[in-house]
């Protein structure tokens, strides 16, 4: 299936609709902007992109080592001030994110030094993922990068499986997860910049080679299990903050024998929400996703996502058709009303809550 793109059916909606339509088609690829973080590859961004930032296309860049150089701020600086000339300037900057977990798991130079795994297993826990966060967050700092895809709240089950292999783990016990992630949490954003806890419900469980960025992944826990130890993290980081939460693309078959967790109105609106009481804004991980084969490109992916609450959808192939794709999609998807609006600029409110509170 082909989309019609945001321009054309601008074009459409002026050319058919009287003015009055014809603004709110105008506004209405404005606002789905917000929705999307693109990427791109290497040290030079595309024209497109800044074109992309001019029209208001643009909610946020995420960041990989193969854009990093010593002049990232200039770079940064540069998507800011196209930003600002934008019709969807909102007094805030563009959301820039990037990965920086700490130990291997760091797009930026600096800190943290310590995997989340040496964090754990250090002789006080709590101190070590403090400090941590602020590592964190004057890395990102000293590039103007505004937002973490971090801290990852899952539980490891055995040595080596998927995320104790990375140390990306802070422990094995809900306990030591739950003590360590609030501290990163909590030290990081206190200096304006963006957490996020990641992978809801966990991937803990996941063995060595159970990746969902290559392949379908499903975590066969019992919802007490997935209950009583991988959300455990997640009942201690909401009440202490978190400004965001990543859902991962597992499929956990307690609660949705369907969709994965990103995909999931039962995992992101029952139990995210509504069950744990989360408020802030909701982040996918890679649209990309080999997990993600069976639920079409990643167009048709961003709206299965959108549909089922997801605020943000993260288009990290480094390249920037697929965000313009999304972006598109979604639009198309609100004009013909398989995307609710309502709930839809609900979730553009959350987004532009949490744009006001970014520092740089
Ligand atoms: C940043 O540095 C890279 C690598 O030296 C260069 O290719 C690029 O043009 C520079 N960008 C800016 C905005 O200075
Ligand atoms: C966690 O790991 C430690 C050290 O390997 C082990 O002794 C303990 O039994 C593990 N705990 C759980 C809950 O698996
Ligand atoms: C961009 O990424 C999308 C999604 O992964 C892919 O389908 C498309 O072929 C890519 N385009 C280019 C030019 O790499």
């Amino acid at each position: 299936m082909r989309w019609i793109t945001a321009s054309q059916l601008l074009t459409l909606c002026l050319s058919l609709a009287p003015s009055g339509r014809a603004a709110r088609c105008d506004d209405l690829s404005v606002q789905v902007g917000h929705h999307v973080v693109f990427s791109y590859p290497g040290l030079n961004p595309p024209t497109h992109l800044f074109d992309l930032i001019k029209q208001g296309k643009v909610g946020g860049i995420i960041l990989f080592g193969e854009n990093v150089a010593d002049n990232l701020s200039t770079v940064i600086s540069n998507f800011q001030d196209t930003y600002k000339q934008s019709a969807a300037y909102v007094g805030s900057p563009l959301l820039i994110m990037t990965d920086q977990e700490g130990g291997i798991v760091r797009r930026l130079p600096g800190g943290p030094v310590q995997s989340a795994k040496e964090v754990g297993q250090s002789s006080n826990p709590r101190k070590a993922a403090t400090q941590s966060g602020r590592d964190a967050a004057s890395a990102l700092q000293e590039y103007q990068v505004n937002t973490n895809l971090a801290p990852v709240l899952g539980v490891y089950r055995e040595v080596g499986d998927f995320l104790d292999n990375f140390g990306r783990s802070y422990g094995n016990t809900s306990a030591m997860v739950a003590t360590c992630g609030p501290a990163f949490i909590t030290s990081q954003q206190e200096t304006g910049i963006i957490a996020t806890a990641k992978h809801f419900p966990g991937l803990g469980a996941a063995g060595k080679t159970e990746n969902t960025d290559e392949e379908p992944v499903t975590i066969s826990l019992t919802l007490d299990e997935l209950r009583s130890v991988d959300e455990i993290p997640y009942t201690k980081a909401i009440p202490a903050g978190v400004d965001m939460v990543m859902n991962s693309w597992a499929l956990y078959p307690a609660l949705d024998a369907k969709y994965p967790s990103g995909l999931s109105k039962a995992w992101i609106q029952d139990e995210l929400r509504g069950r744990l009481g989360f408020r802030g804004v909701t982040i996918t991980d890679a649209i990309e996703a080999g997990a993600l084969q069976a639920f079409g490109d990643d167009a048709a992916r961003g709206v299965l996502a959108s549909q089922a609450g997801m605020d943000i959808i993260l288009a990290s192939a480094r390249n920037v058709t697929q965000g313009e794709a999304i972006v598109d999609a979604l639009v198309s998807a609100l004009q013909g009303g398989s995307l609710s609006q309502g709930s839809f600029s609900e979730a553009t409110d959350r987004i532009l809550a949490l744009r006001k509170k970014i520092s740089v």
